[in-house]
């Protein structure tokens, strides 16, 4: 059975797609199999991993029935990914039938022996597309950046998750907060680290040991189809992406 992971937060820009790849990548080099879902429709973690999104079938084709889950699989070098595109951005409306939570769930069923790892990359919102993550994963991530407007609103993904944990999915839990873009020697980030700790508590998790630091080289290796162990492997955010996926293994 494949152990599958949601990266979570309503708010954009907290590194959702960024920590997918690199938690992607991470697992692949340490020889896990390993699919991707992209499941927000700007379609990012797709581009990432060199996927033409605009062309390929995609999550979206799946979850209307004109496509099977193996045939929106994109087979890359070292992972496996299932793009999304823009399409996805009518679900709310488009998927309003009994049982819509479970959409995804139901496809991956087909997926689970054949695979280690299913990571999933969700929009910044918390709606019909966040729920399917949520209903199929064991593990929640929640990255945050250390802005105290940025640690604010955790009480939705709160609601959302206690919701679906009671309803739909008994057995998921939030392994972690991850913060992103952090730099440890600032003051303000040793306040940021105190609230995202009482933040975490009031999840009922912690703030996960690996912290990301910036670096510019994040935001270029896109751009360049690899990732950042390949394009930037002696960089902070190299070594820090290391770290974090030891310590989610070790947690598992
Ligand atoms: N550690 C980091 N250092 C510098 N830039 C980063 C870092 N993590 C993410 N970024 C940049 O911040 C932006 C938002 O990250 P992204 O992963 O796309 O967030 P989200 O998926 O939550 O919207 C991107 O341009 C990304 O390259
Ligand atoms: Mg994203």
């Amino acid at each position: 059975m494949a152990k599958v992971i949601t990266f979570t937060n309503q708010k954009g820009g907290v590194g959702k797609t960024t920590s997918s790849s690199a938690l992607i990548s991470g697992l692949a080099m340490r020889d896990y199999k390993v699919l991707g879902i992209d499941l927000d429709p700007q379609g990012n973690l797709g581009f990432y991993f060199g996927v033409d999104i605009e062309n390929h079938i995609s999550i979206y084709d799946v979850f209307k029935g004109q496509n099977t889950i193996k045939e929106a699989i994109f087979h890359g070098e070292h992972c496996d990914i299932i793009p999304s595109n823009i399409l996805l951005s009518g679900a709310e409306i488009e998927f309003n039938q009994f049982g819509r939570e479970y959409l995804l769930k139901n496809v991956l069923a087909q997926l689970h022996d054949h695979y280690d790892f299913i990571i999933i990359d969700t929009p910044p919102s918390l709606n019909v597309l966040t729920v399917n993550a949520y209903v199929a994963s064991d593990y929640l991530i929640i990255p945050m950046v250390p802005e105290i407007l940025s640690l604010l609103g955790v009480s939705q993904i709160k609601e959302t998750f206690l919701a679906v944990q009671k309803f739909y999915n008994s057995k998921l839990s939030i392994l972690g907060i991850l913060l992103t873009k952090y730099n440890g020697r600032t003051i303000l980030a040793r306040e940021v680290l105190e609230m995202s700790e009482k933040i975490a508590s009031q999840l009922d998790t912690l703030v996960l040991e690996s912290k990301i630091r910036p670096a510019v080289v994040v935001a270029e290796s896109p751009a360049h189809g690899i990732s950042i162990f390949e394009y930037a492997p002696n960089s902070n955010p190299a070594a820090d992406y290391n770290s974090f996926v030891d310590e989610l293994l070790s947690k598992l």
